[in-house]
C-alpha cells in the first residue's frame, strides 16, 4: 500500500537546556557540538537521508543562532574562499531555500504545545519528529529515521521508535506498553509519560523518533496538562491508539542521551574514536588516561 510520503520534520529546539548551564547561558544547547558538529546538524542530517525536505524548529526566545546556522556564514565563507581555503566542512549546514521554517513557542508549555505549534505548516500531511537531543547513531546509510521511514512503508499509521533501557530509568520517559512483536515492529497497545518508579507496563521507552498521521494536531488543540504539568505528545498519541495502526519501531544502531552531561561525553567520545583525524590519538589518551586509574 502506498502512503503518503513524510516530507516535512518537526524538531521542537525550544527548551532551555539547564542542565548544561553555563555552557547553555548564551548558545542554545542543540548547537552544543559532538566532536565538531552540532547536535542539530545530525539530527537534520538523520532527517535528509530518511528523504525530508521541509525542517520546522520550533524556537523560543534565545535561541536565533539556530537560525543563523541554517543560513550562509557570509563574512566566514566570503573570507575563506579569498584565501583559497577548504570550506568543505560547511557542506549541509545550509538548508535549501524555503526548507527551512522557524517559529517560536512562547511559553514552555512542554513538548506536545511544542509541536502543536506548528500544525498550520503541517497541514494534512503525516510528518516526523526528531528530538536534537537523542543522538541516534545508524549505521552508515541507514540512521534512525531512514529505517522508520522505511517500516513505515509497510505499515502506514503512527510510528516511534522502541528503545529498551534498565526499567529503574523509566520514570524519566515515555514508555510503551507493547503488544505482539513481529521483526523489528512491536504493536503499540499503550503509552505513559514519565511513569512513576515501579508502575511503567515495560522497559521500552520512546527515545525521541516519531511519524506521526496529523491528527493528532486536533487532539493536541485540547490536549490537558500531563506529568509534570505540560501538554504531553505522549498522552495525545495515546489517544490514537486502535483509530489507526501504531507501532514501536526498534532501532539498529546506537542511542546516546544528549540531554544528560553523561550521555554527552559518551557521544563525544563514540564519535571521536571513529574519526580518521584524531580517532587514533584519542583512543591512545584515552587508553593511557584509564590506565591511570
Ligand atoms: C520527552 C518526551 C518523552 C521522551 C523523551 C526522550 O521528554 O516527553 O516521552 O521519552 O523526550 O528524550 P523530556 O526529555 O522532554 O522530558
Amino acid at each position: 500500500m502506498a502512503h503518503k510520503p513524510i516530507r516535512k520534520a518537526i524538531f521542537p529546539v525550544a527548551g532551555l537546556g539547564t542542565r548544561f548551564l553555563p555552557a547553555t547561558k548564551a548558545v542554545p544547547k542543540e548547537l552544543l557540538p559532538v566532536v565538531d558538529r552540532p547536535l542539530i546538524q545530525y539530527a537534520v542530517d538523520e532527517a535528509i537521508e530518511a528523504g525530508i525536505e521541509q525542517m520546522i524548529f520550533v524556537t523560543g526566545r534565545g535561541k536565533g543562532a539556530i537560525e543563523d546556522y541554517f543560513d550562509i556564514a557570509f563574512e566566514c565563507e566570503t573570507l575563506q574562499r579569498e584565501r583559497g581555503k577548504d570550506l568543505s566542512a560547511l557542506e549541509g549546514t545550509r538548508l535549501a531555500p524555503g526548507n527551512a521554517v522557524f517559529l517560536r513557542q512562547q511559553e514552555s508549555l512542554g513538548l506536545g504545545h511544542a509541536i502543536w505549534c506548528a500544525r498550520d505548516i503541517i497541514g494534512d500531511e503525516p510528518f516526523a519528529i526528531l528530538l536534537p537531543d537523542e543522538f541516534m547513531k545508524g549505521t552508515p546509510g541507514n540512521g534512525c529515521m531512514k529505517q522508520m521511514v522505511d517500516a513505515y512503508e509497510k505499515t502506514g499509521g503512527n510510528l516511534v521508535c522502541a528503545l529498551e533501557i534498565p526499567i529503574e530509568q523509566t520514570p524519566s520517559y515515555g514508555v510503551i506498553d507493547p503488544g505482539a512483536r513481529d521483526g523489528v515492529l512491536t504493536e503499540v497497545k499503550g503509552l505513559v509519560e514519565k511513569p512513576a518508579l515501579g508502575t511503567a507496563p515495560s522497559n521500552l521507552i520512546l527515545p525521541g523518533r516519531y511519524i506521526l498521521q496529523p491528527g493528532v494536531m486536533k487532539i493536541l488543540e485540547t490536549q490537558e496538562k500531563g506529568a509534570g504539568g505540560e501538554i504531553q505528545l505522549t498522552d495525545a498519541m495515546a489517544s490514537m491508539i486502535g483509530q489507526q495502526p501504531f507501532h514501536g519501531v526498534t532501532f539498529d544502531g546506537r542511542r546516546f542521551d544528549c540531554g544528560s552531561k553523561a550521555g554527552y561525553i559518551e557521544a563525544n567520545l563514540a564519535m571521536a574514536l571513529e574519526r580518521a583525524d584524531i580517532g587514533a590519538h584519542i583512543r591512545a589518551f584515552a587508553t593511557a588516561e584509564l590506565a591511570q586509574g
